[in-house]
């Protein structure tokens, strides 16, 4: 099952991706993930690619294509994998083509008046990584804590309204061309994500178990969406 997650900042591309990886332990692979990662580590790829991510532009294809390359060659993903957030661009699209085939991509359409409330109330912890929001399900049991391991849940740096509404933009202004090229491949699934966590998830199942994309056995059966 190789996946790719496409939507606006808020669309629940990482909410998703998250519910699959842990009921089918298949890899999420989220660009924006990695980059946060190794700029919380100062590493020379963290410095190279902060003020981009700061300021909610796209970080250089060279750069992240680079990186994304370099993951898809360990072992993990051989069984599948769901990329969320890449590609972002055209030539992300073209080389990805070049590095593997990809079974679906999943666009997650949401309007921008329900991506920024739950912009403003997702929380994240700092520990696992899991990702919470205080308006709506799954909203943390404990006061702002991880459900798993209490840690005090963080803010994105990236969530502030004014970096959201530039994330939106060069959203806005760079996804339609990469929606015609998978449109045009017949690989393209849009999903209306508007709606909750629990309507959409196994509309989603269901609809990658249709197309034949979904074969695998989940690890976990007993995960179901908040
Ligand atoms: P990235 O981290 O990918 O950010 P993004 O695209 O702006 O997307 P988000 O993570 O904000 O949204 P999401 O769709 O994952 O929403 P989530 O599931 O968390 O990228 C960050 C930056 O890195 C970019 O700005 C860029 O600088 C750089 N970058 C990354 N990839 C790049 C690339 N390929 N090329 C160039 N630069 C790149 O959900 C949001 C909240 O809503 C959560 O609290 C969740 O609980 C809640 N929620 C989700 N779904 C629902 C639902 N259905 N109902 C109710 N609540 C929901
Ligand atoms: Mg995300």
């Amino acid at each position: 099952m190789k996946l790719v997650f496409i939507g606006a900042p808020g669309a629940g591309k990482g909410t998703y991706a998250q519910y699959l990886r842990e009921k089918y332990c298949i890899p999420h692979i989220s660009t924006g993930d990695i980059f946060r990662e190794e700029i919380a580590k100062g590493s020379e790829l963290g410095r190279r690619v902060k003020e981009y991510i700061d300021r909610g532009e796209l970080v250089p294809d060279d750069i992240v294509i680079e990186v994304v390359k370099k993951r898809l060659n360990q072992p993990d993903t051989r069984n599948g994998f769901i990329l969320d957030g890449f590609p972002r661009t055209l030539n992300q699209a073209r080389a990805l083509d070049e590095i593997v085939v990809i079974d679906a991509v999943i666009y997650l359409n949401v309007s921008e008046e329900v991506a920024v409330k739950r912009l403003s109330g997702r929380r994240i912890c700092p520990v696992c990584g899991r990702v919470y929001n205080i308006y709506y399900e799954p909203k943390p049991r404990n006061d702002e804590k991880c459900d798993y391991d209490g840690a005090q849940l963080i803010m994105r740096e990236d969530d502030r309204p004014e970096i959201v509404r530039n994330r939106y933009r060069v959203f806005h202004e760079t996804f339609k061309p990469i929606i015609d090229y998978y449109r045009n491949k017949g690989l393209l699934i849009e999903v209306d994500s508007n709606r909750s966590i629990r309507e959409v998830m196994p509309e989603l199942e269901e609809l990658l178990k249709k197309k034949g994309i979904l074969r695998i056995k989940p690890c976990k059966p007993d995960i179901k969406p908040d």
